[in-house]
């Protein structure tokens, strides 16, 4: 952005500074009663700590050092490539960030403080923080206000002091604070952006002289006032700067991310018919004019192409949906399916790794499993591919225009030709050519009149007996 005279301005020139991020995730989350690290659990089917790493870097950091207690290597995996340290004893969050500043070494430009299980923090509030941090602000803190007690109890978040100019004169943990500092309104997330030029000083300069005998991040405020810089304050929402410390506010997360995905689909133009019964994963992908009727589960991995109807008590996961499919009512398509464009998946109908071609149906009672399904095929109800024998998966390669009867089974490794026909109720073993009719199913023999003669000497014995 450029003024009248085509200098840039300096809003924008602050929000381009280089940015470097501190993810805090060492605690051990000992109320999440869990062998997983806290930060390990998901949200919308995806890690606390990814969620929190994905703002971060579509806020454009260039470095993250994600922060980690001893015995965390599931989470020191999960992380990598990006680095991470060990902080080996908890001693408070100015001393876990003080742990991660060697790990940016060479870096200079601004440092954000996230913290591992404040999972749904995004990115564009984080660029309000890059916005504020101007000439003469050295830190610029995220508050929020919160309601008076929560899934974990009372308000206990750090009160924010503010100055008579308005901006903060210090922070006040909960613990140290008094009646009147624990009444106001203004609470610290946790999140900050910090001058990285001065960050490690002012680090250094922090005791654990307070009611916990902790190092806090946040007298890192007070000590930049002492340097006469200003603090400036960045007010968001409580339900994206929620902590998850417990399975109760875990679950109260994941409702939040839950409306967060529902009105993200809506404003891009799905139709939900019923939102709150729609389940999202986060990587869920929805084109224009999907329409999604109630109780519909997404799954990690799945593509939806625009114009596809989902009906009622679908379940997708690992599926790529195309253009103008109708899914369901009771569909499942699990990992590796494609549904080509027009193509129908109906009731109780399971596809796993399975591409159904450009307007097949599928419409009834069926499996296709490690299967290639040909546009324009119809598969008749009850269809199944035997695709295992207890060792190895086998495909089905089913041509275009092929017309599967009733209750067949084909089973793999097999291929039906182009506009073949499989009569109902085949058990198919071997190829069908192309155009060809396959059956395999015992022959029919109709015995004339035998049911007329049956009766007749069964009233006769009767007959007798009475
Ligand atoms: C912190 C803030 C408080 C704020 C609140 C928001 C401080 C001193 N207080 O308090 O003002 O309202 O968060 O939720 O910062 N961690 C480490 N190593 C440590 C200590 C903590 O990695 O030695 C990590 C934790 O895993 C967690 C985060 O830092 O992700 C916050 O730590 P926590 O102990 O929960 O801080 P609070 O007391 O909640
Ligand atoms: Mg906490």
């Amino acid at each position: 952005m450029t003024d009248a005279s085509g200098q840039i301005l300096k809003s924008e020139m602050t929000t381009q500074r280089p940015l470097a991020a501190i993810v805090l995730a060492a605690g051990k989350g000992t109320r999440m009663k869990s062998d997983l690290p806290k930060v390990m659990h998901a949200i919308g089917g995806k890690p606390m700590v990814r969620h929190v790493l994905d703002a971060a870097a579509s806020l454009g950091a260039e470095r993250i050092v994600v922060v980690v207690g001893p015995g965390m290597e599931l989470l020191t995996h999960h992380v990598a490539p990006l680095p991470t340290v060990i902080q080996t004893e908890q001693r408070g969050t100015a001393d876990a960030v003080r742990a991660a500043i060697p790990a940016l070494e060479g870096f200079s430009g601004d440092v954000l403080v996230l913290y591992g299980d404040v999972p749904l923090v995004r990115a564009e509030s984080l660029a309000r923080l890059r916005a504020a941090r101007a000439e003469g602000i050295g830190l610029v803190i995220y508050g929020m206000r919160a309601p008076p007690s929560s899934a974990s109890g009372p308000n206990a978040y750090g009160r924010l002091v503010l100055g008579p100019d308005g901006t903060l004169d210090r922070i006040v943990e909960f613990l140290d604070a008094n009646q009147d500092e624990r009444a106001l309104p203004l609470c610290n997330s946790g999140i900050l952006l910090a001058d990285g030029a001065r960050l490690g000083d002012w680090l250094a300069r922090v005791k654990n002289d307070n009611a916990k005998g902790e190092f806090y991040l946040t007298d890192i405020v007070a000590l930049a006032r002492q340097d006469g810089l200003k603090v400036a304050v960045v007010e968001g929402s409580h339900d994206e700067v929620a902590g998850v410390n417990s399975r109760a506010e875990l679950a109260v997360a994941e409702a939040t991310f839950q409306s967060f995905m529902r009105e993200s689909a809506m404003a891009d133009g799905v139709t939900l018919s019923d939102p709150s019964s729609v389940w999202f994963s986060a990587d869920v992908k929805l084109g224009r004019d999907v329409i999604v009727h109630p109780h519909v589960v997404f799954g990690p991995g799945v593509t939806v192409g625009d114009g596809v109807e989902i009906k009622s008590f679908s379940h997708l996961e690992g599926a790529t949906v195309e253009r103008g499919a109708v899914i369901g009512p009771f569909a499942r398509l699990r990992p590796g399916t494609q549904v080509g464009e027009q193509a129908h998946v109906g009731n109780f109908v399971e596809l796993k790794n399975t591409v159904l071609g450009k307007g097949a149906k599928a419409n009834h009672l069926t499996y296709l499993g490690d299967a290639t399904v040909g546009a324009g095929s119809n598969i008749g109800a009850g269809t199944i591919t035997c695709n295992y024998d207890g060792f190895g998966k086998y495909r089905t390669v089913i041509g275009e225009n092929a017309f599967i009867g009733s209750n067949s089974s084909l089973v793999a490794p097999v291929k039906i030709g182009n506009g073949a026909y499989v009569g109902s109720s085949s058990v198919i073993t071997k190829d069908v050519p192309d155009d060809a009719l396959a059956i395999a199913r015992g022959r029919q023999s109709n015995k004339e009149g035998w049911a007329a003669g049956f009766r007749a000497r069964m009233a006769h014995l009767v007959k007798k007996k009475g």
